[in-house]
């Protein structure tokens, strides 16, 4: 399977079957953690499997880690950890979504979770690291089953959405009663040569990245707030994010990182190879205050 359509049958799992990961389930998880991607490097990031998923659920409910504190029970986690720096967290988005995607392929259900109190969460796990919690994924089987088409009862009417021009004419998008989370069409949130230069659908054919951003609006954010704004010049790509002075400077890199990684995968899918650029760029002066270049896509 492509790594596009993966993106569509991932999704945020909150309900999991009382079970255990399997032996080899586990084993293919630790695997990917031992050959986790190249962009792992420039950050030390670690993972820790939660075996007990059910005390961890326990312990880190009422404040420390979930949405307003309410933890997603499920049958283990990963606890995500990095050093406390800008870079390091994209990645850890990068890379933690990554594991998310190649768990899908598996049937593996996953939650990021917000941790709240990373130095409460490693005592309350007995993690002894000087790097900081980023945030938790659940990990389990999700007690629903979810067709592919499910993703298409999302798009709002109206919206310009790609899917007739990707041949998706057909959708069944009637066969979800499922509350799905709700996306962006792909010209609200990107720009050609200069911000404001809103495109239309054709010219993102043109340039072959159309595929690419509307599987990368399936991406997960932070409380579905979808705060990427791309600019597409010549053969680079820069990617903003809008600030939040409610959300912290590392969910918003988690944000940004996570939202790397899938336009990333859909650029290579359609043969686009290239990478990532993490340096602190300067933008021009028409960017809006509240908007900040995250990495430059260059290929
Ligand atoms: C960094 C981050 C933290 C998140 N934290 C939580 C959380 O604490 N609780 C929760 O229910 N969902 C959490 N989510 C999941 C998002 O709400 C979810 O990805 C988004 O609503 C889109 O839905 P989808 O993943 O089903 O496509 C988090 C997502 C991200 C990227």
């Amino acid at each position: 399977m492509k790594s596009l359509k993966l993106a569509e049958k991932r999704r945020s799992v909150r309900e999991y079957k009382n079970k255990k990961l399997t032996e080899d389930d586990r084993k293919y998880l630790n695997q990917l953690i031992m050959e986790k991607p190249l962009i792992a490097e420039d950050a030390s990031l670690e993972f820790v499997f939660v075996e007990n998923g059910e005390k961890t659920a326990k312990d880190l409910d009422g404040g420390l880690a979930g949405y307003f504190g309410k933890m997603i029970e499920a049958p283990h986690y990963f606890v995500l950890l990095s050093d406390p720096k800008s870079k390091c967290y994209k990645i850890a988005g990068y890379v933690g979504e990554w594991l998310i995607l190649n768990a899908t392929k598996k049937d593996i259900g996953t939650c990021w979770i917000e941790v709240i109190d990373s130095e409460k969460v490693k005592e309350v796990l007995n993690i002894q690291s000087d790097k900081e919690a980023v945030a938790l994924i659940a990990a389990g089987y999700p007690k629903k089953e979810y067709k592919l088409s499910n993703i298409y009862a999302s798009i709002k009417r109206g919206s310009i959405s790609a899917l007739t021009d990707l041949g998706y004419p057909n959708i069944d998008s009637g066969y979800s009663k499922e509350i799905v989370s709700s996306r962006k069409s792909i010209t609200e949130f990107v720009f050609i040569d200069e911000w404001g230069n809103v495109p239309d659908v054709e010219e993102l054919e043109m340039r072959g990245i159309h595929e690419a951003l509307f599987y990368m609006r399936l991406a997960p954010s932070y409380k579905n707030r979808q705060p990427w704004y791309f600019i597409v010049k010549g053969n680079e790509i820069d990617l903003f994010i809008q600030q939040s002075d409610e959300i912290s400077s590392c969910i918003q890199c988690l944000d940004a990182g996570i939202a790397m990684f899938y336009f990333e995968v859909g650029l290579h899918d359609v043969g686009m190879k290239g990478k990532w650029n993490l340096s602190d760029f300067e933008t021009s002066t028409d960017i809006p205050k509240d908007y900040k270049i995250a990495g430059r896509y260059q290929y």
